[in-house]
């Protein structure tokens, strides 16, 4: 069975810049702080009421279709990435598949937070593979300034993440050896609550003090959201950042060097790697790790933050767009993060 090569790629940016001097009308923080830890000199935030996830989502997509030279109604399956979806339920695919007129073709939604778009690029690759689909349509999109807590007390959350969206259109590799050789997926739930979002959610944490081991279940539901947890700031993220670089700089490597020794190659042999772009140290360590040169390694956090699902594609996207991706190149995408989910994909393009 043919393996699945991207057909056509496209992103979106919103067009509001906001720069790290931006941000010091809301916390205490600077200029040197966010660039000396994260290398972000300014990200983009989406317009209050007029973007959303799924607009920006429906940006980038009409443009990786139109490069794919096919139509809207040509897709038969979407896959949406997101941590920010516009409704708790349903999902984004299917306000997707609303907004572009598609055909009522299958839409799933994925939840692997900063590995969202390979774990989606995995799945649409099988569906190739498998010959159920022929057009699938793959999503990342982001519209995080939304639910940041910009105050002090969030500010090693809120600085680092931007909006934005990147899609991709898979579609049948012309012949053996193109397009996307091998994906490789992994979990490990052990350290899922130091990179996450409580709420709203079912786990009723906040109910389990004695006080409330008498109410009863109509007065529990109510409390699915409650002025208590707006007033502890539980509605917003929540990471250990050291945590998780430590995490990061040990799995990216690994799912990497994976991805390679499955292909019989090393990392000499690739042309462009894309980290996802949680923190420009982090993918200088895997950099230098992997003793890759500059030319080696594209990275654009500096100027979007942290768009988490979106991160990959909007980067792939840059960087063919400015030539970087040739025909035959050996790319490789990785990813880490929330769940701790991570995964790579290797592509010959
Ligand atoms: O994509 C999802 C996956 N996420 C990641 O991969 C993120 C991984 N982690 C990181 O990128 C880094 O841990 C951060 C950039 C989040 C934080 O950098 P750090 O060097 O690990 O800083 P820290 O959290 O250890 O904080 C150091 C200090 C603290 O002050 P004290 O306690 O030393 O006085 C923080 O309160 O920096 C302070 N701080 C800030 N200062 C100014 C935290 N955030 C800020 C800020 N501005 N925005």
């Amino acid at each position: 069975m043919l393996s699945s090569k991207i057909a056509g790629i496209g992103k979106y940016l919103p067009s509001n810049v906001v720069t790290n001097n931006d941000l010091l009308k809301y916390m205490e923080t600077s200029d040197e702080w966010i660039q000396e830890r994260t290398g972000i000199k300014e990200r983009r935030y989406a317009h209050r009421t007029e973007e959303t996830t799924t607009t920006m989502g429906v940006e980038a997509a009409k443009i990786a279709i139109e490069r794919a030279g096919i139509t809207p109604q040509d897709i038969d399956f979407i896959i949406f990435a997101t941590l920010s979806p516009d409704y708790y339920f349903p999902g984004c695919g299917v306000l997707l598949q609303r907004a572009m007129k598609m055909k009522e073709i299958g839409a799933l939604d994925v939840r692997n937070q900063c590995s969202g778009f390979v774990y989606a690029l995995s799945v649409g690759d099988q569906f190739i593979r498998s010959g159920m689909y022929k057009n699938i349509l793959v999503v990342g999109s982001e519209k995080h300034s939304f639910g940041l807590d910009f105050t002090t007390r969030g500010r090693n959350v809120s600085v680092i993440f931007g909006d934005g969206a990147g899609a991709v259109v898979l579609q049948p590799a012309d012949r053996e050896g193109q397009g996307i050789l091998s994906t490789h997926l992994h979990s490990d739930g052990e350290s899922a609550e130091i990179l996450a979002m409580y709420n709203p959610g079912t786990h009723a944490n906040h109910w389990k003090e004695e006080k409330y081991a008498s109410f009863d279940d109509a007065e529990i539901a109510q409390m699915f959201f409650s002025h208590a947890m707006i007033d502890d700031g539980q509605i917003f993220p929540y990471m250990d950042g050291p945590a998780v670089f430590k995490k990061a700089v040990v799995k990216f490597p690994e799912v990497i060097l994976e991805s390679l020794t499955k292909n019989n190659l090393t990392p000499a042999d690739i042309n462009l790697l894309i980290p996802h772009q949680a923190n420009l140290r982090i993918a200088q360590f895997v950099q230098q790790t992997l003793k890759l040169r500059d030319d080696q390694v594209y990275n654009n956090i500096q100027y979007y933050g942290n768009t988490t699902a979106a991160s990959i594609p909007i980067a792939l996207c840059e960087a063919w767009e400015k030539g970087l991706v040739k025909d035959n190149d050996l790319v490789c995408l990785a990813a880490f993060g929330s769940g701790f989910t991570w995964a790579s994909a290797l592509l010959r393009w």
